[in-house]
């Protein structure tokens, strides 16, 4: 779905800049992808899929079974887990 329309960026692109290149907030999704720098009327929205993104990480992170899963199945998986990609 589209989020910012001024610079067709998606909540897709925004989660895959979070996930992959590190962006935590507007000012980084600025950088990256060019949102948010024109009308600004995406900002909450984009906001919120950040927090979301970022909170989600996090869990997954701290989560027993993801852990112990990451642990059992050695670093590549351990990766694919914290990526979200489980
Ligand atoms: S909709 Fe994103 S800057 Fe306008």
């Amino acid at each position: 779905m589209y989020i910012c329309i001024c610079k067709n960026v998606t909540d897709g692109q925004i989660r895959k800049a979070v996930r992959e290149k590190g962006v935590h907030n507007l000012r980084g999704l600025r950088k990256e992808l060019g949102a948010c720098d024109q009308c600004g009327k995406c900002a909450p929205e984009a906001r919120q899929i950040i927090k979301d993104c970022l909170h989600h990480s996090v869990h997954l992170e701290t989560h027993p079974v993801s852990t112990a899963l990451a642990a059992m199945a050695g670093p590549l998986t351990e990766r694919a887990v914290v990526a979200g990609n489980w």
